[in-house]
Order: structure tokens, then sequence, then C-alpha cells
């Protein structure tokens, strides 16, 4: 059986440049190539998840322009269910303007959400039937918050739903999201902006981590990027898993190929820790190409991890 997972969240089209460096405030740069791709962190998610052979749906806005419309056939074009794909009539689609640093691979975003601030608690109880019929339910902050907040209460009201919550851009989270969040993912800058505390080393890592911890959160991984993801599982003691050691060439995308792989990977019936180790291992093959979701992995090119 193939895992069942329900995104509610954002879709965006991203425009990449390829930068020599990363822009200072008032600085014009020339860039290199340009390209243009679907994104969006819960798409990113979904899509991953769904590339591996999970039945997703998705649970989104899109504007009614020449970009919604694309999205739309994406997710079709990825075998994604889309009937709880809404449009906004007024908003435009959501965009992300993304420069990627030559050399290192790194990059800046900005977001202009459009449509995916336009979707409702309301619209999201629509999609009762789907979020808690699915095994794992995955939310990131792309939305208003109350967007992810309802997702989990209607999640949790069916029972039996894992709920996934990658805390992307971070936001003060509050306390109710904390307590229907079985596996919170944020990487290591969310964790510090949402603690307040440093993560540049791994004794850091492990400080913010058991902040986090004393909040609630029963299931921890904070990515760490090109250093692997640290897990804190219920009372267990920290793990690192180290992710592989590659030239990276674009990492944009690379936590949502994480949090697609590893959604896929539980709901397969992994353990959390494998679908770490694995889920990493995956997000590492992603930052060898370019892109967003053209850098991700096909199943069979995965699947000795699957
Ligand atoms: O995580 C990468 C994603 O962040 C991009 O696809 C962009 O759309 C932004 O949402």
């Amino acid at each position: 059986m193939n895992p069942r997972i329900c995104m509610v969240g954002s879709s965006n089209i991203d425009l990449i440049a390829r930068v020599p460096r990363i822009p200072a405030p008032a600085e014009t740069l020339i860039g290199s190539r340009f390209q243009m791709g679907f994104g969006g962190k819960g798409a990113n998610q979904a899509v991953m998840a769904a590339r591996l052979g999970a039945e997703v749906t998705v649970v989104t806005k899109l504007g009614r322009d020449v970009f919604g419309e694309s999205t739309l056939a994406n997710y079709r074009a990825q075998g994604i269910d889309t009937n709880y794909v809404l449009f906004d009539e007024k908003e435009a689609s959501g965009v992300a303007l993304i420069a990627v640093e030559e050399g290192s691979g790194q990059n800046s975003i900005i977001i202009a959400p459009g449509a995916n601030f336009t979707l409702t608690p309301a619209e999201v109880r629509l999609a009762s039937r789907a979020i808690q019929s699915a095994q794992i339910v995955m939310c990131q902050l792309e939305v208003p918050i109350e967007i992810s907040l309802e997702a989990f209460r209607v999640a949790k009201g069916g029972g039996g739903v894992t709920t996934i919550l990658n805390p992307a851009p971070a936001a003060n989270l509050p306390m109710e999201l904390l307590q229907l969040t079985d596996i919170l993912i944020p990487n290591e800058i969310e964790a510090s902006m949402l603690t307040g505390m440093p993560t540049s080393t791994d004794a850091e890592v492990i400080a913010a981590a058991r902040k986090l911890q004393e909040w609630g959160v029963k299931t921890l991984v904070i990515t760490l990027g090109s250093r692997g993801a640290l897990l804190i599982n219920g009372n267990n003691e920290p793990v690192f898993v180290r992710a592989e050691a590659v030239q990276a060439v674009d990492s944009t995308g690379a936590g949502d190929s994480f949090v697609g792989s590893f959604a896929y990977l539980l709901g397969s019936g992994r353990s959390v820790r494998e679908a770490v180790e694995r889920g990493c291992a995956i997000a590492t093959r992603s930052v060898l190409r370019t892109g967003t979701q053209t850098s991700f992995p096909q199943r069979d090119e995965v699947a000795d991890l699957l």
C-alpha cells in the first residue's frame, strides 16, 4: 500500500537567477542563468512524496492566472489529487524570487505569497475528509498560521493522523499548534529564530533542541544542510545523522526534498530514524541538480534508499 499524505499549504512559481554572490542592500548585480519552475514549500514537499510513490492530496490556493493554471497542470502531471486546489479570483499566484550563489549553491528567497494568503480555515474544513483519511498531514508556514492550525485540528479530530510541521519561514508558533504537532522539522536557522538561540555548532543545536522540547515538541528533526540533521525522538538521546559530502550545485528546495521523502518513508513503515537517514540521503541527491522540483530525484534514481 502506498502511504496516503495530505499537504495543506503553499504553491509558488520560482523565478531563479544564478548570481556570483547574494546581493547587498541597494546593490544591482548581473546574474547568469535564469530558470523558472514550480515551487512553494508545500508544493515541493507534496511533489517529492508523490514522486517516491505516495498518494498525495494537496489543499492549496492559486491565482486565476497563467502561473496558477500551469501549477494545477503540474500537480496533475505528478499524479497528485487536485480536488482541493482552489483559485482566488483577485490575488495572483504565489511567486518566489530566488538568487542562487554560484560556487556554494546557497540561496536567498523572497516570497510574494499572493493567493496562498487567502486560503481560509473554512476552506481547510471543506477538505476534512482528505485530511482525516491521510496517514500523514504536512504543513509549512507559507500560508497564514491559522491554516496550519486548522489543518492539524481537523487531522487530530479524525484520530490516527501523524502531523508534520515544517515551520518555514520561521514565525512565532502558538502553543496549540506545537501541541497538535507530532513531528517538528525546522532547519537550523528556523530553530535559531524560534528559540532565540544560536545553532552554529552541534552543542548549540542540541541546546536549541532542548528548548523546543521544553515547549512540548514530541519528535524533533533539525535539518542542518550539508551537516545532515539532528533527531530527538521522545525521551531518546539526540542523534546526529550526517549527510554525504557533495559539491552542491543548488540547495533550493533541499529541505522540502527531505520533508517530502521523510513523510513518504515514515508512511511506508520506516522508523523515524530510518526516515531521517534515508531522507537526508535523498535530499543530498537533490542538491546536485539545478532548480527546485527539477532537482528532486525520481523514484528509480533512489530505489536503493526506499
Ligand atoms: O524551499 C524552497 C521554496 O521556498 C521555493 O520553492 C520557494 O517557492 C519558496 O517557497
